[in-house]
């Protein structure tokens, strides 16, 4: 077993996290949630581990609300909080959800100081600013999932309209992680290395950049009730891979910019390499200027959703 991780918050994200991480053999899971939900967050994570003979996996999983229990983490993943209703947005949900981040990050880092942060909260890019903040933890080490998740939905809605394998699309999602503020990278979207452009009328690819920047939304009205949970806990597995096994993937992330895309003390989602010791690398790309655009206008969105943080 190659090391522990926390998920705090044994909701829908964090339970479903917490199962494809104990699948995949790839570390101790804990999960905590708070004193009132003790009885279900212990149920499930014994629920999850008598599955284990089964499913063929040596993780332990264990349910708490005591964060004594949460010590000496190598990744804690953050999903506390309340997710989407119908007709929401995800900026609806700043004022409480940065409660429940204040209330978190003190005992996640009195118990972990070395962990690297993944944080799943929404708004994402105000509440990883606030993890950010709240932790001092170096920018290496406090990671938005937004683009993992942001960009397989736009792989998978490539692979439907070409009628392809999904395993053969490539693209990259970066910007905010909200409808308006995403920008999907037609740019730089492939499938088995033939370029989008040349599978896809622009009409066609416009139609999928839209789905992919509603992809949330689209789930949200279908459940009617909560949010997405399969895609964003799948989204955390992979970055929690690459750090714990130190795989160099890269991986579109929401890290702390300090001038990179022109960007400065501003979380948004760029392609950074993952790796052991948390975000190793920003990498910058070279973007036509109609995308340029779409990415300054997200960094003034999220600039003005992050200025409602009230830490
Ligand atoms: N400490 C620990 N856990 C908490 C706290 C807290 N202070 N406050 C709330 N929680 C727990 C809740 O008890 C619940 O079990 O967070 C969990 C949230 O789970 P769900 O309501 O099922 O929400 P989920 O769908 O998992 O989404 C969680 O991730 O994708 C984002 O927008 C989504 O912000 C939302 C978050």
């Amino acid at each position: 077993m190659r090391g522990k991780v926390t998920i705090v918050g044994a909701g829908f994200v964090g339970a479903t996290a917490a199962q494809r991480i104990a699948e995949s053999n790839l570390a101790h899971v804990v999960m905590v949630d708070i004193p009132q939900k003790e009885g279900p967050t212990k149920g499930k994570a014994l629920d999850m581990l008598e599955s284990a003979p089964l499913m063929g996996f040596d993780s332990h999983i264990i349910g708490t609300s005591d964060y004594k229990d949460t010590s000496d983490s190598d990744v804690v993943v953050i999903t506390a909080g309340m997710p989407r209703k119908p007709g929401m947005t995800r900026e609806d949900l700043i004022a409480t959800n940065t409660s429940i981040i204040k209330s978190v990050i003190e005992p996640v880092v009195k118990n972990s100081p070395k962990a690297i942060l993944i944080v799943v909260t929404n708004p994402l890019d105000a509440m990883v600013y606030a993890a950010y903040k709240l932790s001092g933890f170096p920018r290496e080490r406090v990671i938005g999932q937004s683009g993992a998740l942001d960009s397989t939905r736009f792989r998978s809605f490539i692979a439907l309209e070409l009628g392809v394998s999904m395993q053969d699309v490539q693209a990259l999602v970066i910007g905010g992680h909200t409808d308006v503020g995403m920008v999907p990278l037609a740019s730089h979207a492939s499938v088995a290395g033939i370029p989008l452009a040349q599978l896809l009328s622009t009409q066609q690819i416009e139609k999928l950049i839209e789905r992919t920047r509603k992809g949330g939304t689209e789930i949200v009205e279908l459940l009617g009730e909560g949010s997405a949970y399969y895609a964003p806990s799948a989204g955390v597995t992979q970055m929690v891979e690459a750090i714990l096994l130190d795989q160099k993937r890269i991986i579109p992330s929401a890290v702390y910019l300090q001038g990179e895309y022109s960007v400065k003390d501003l979380f948004l989602c760029v392609p950074v390499i993952l790796g052991a010791s948390g975000m190793e690398k920003v990498i910058e790309l070279k973007l036509p200027l109609n995308e340029q655009e779409m990415f300054k206008k997200s960094a003034e969105l999220v600039r003005q959703t992050v200025g409602q943080v009230r830490l």
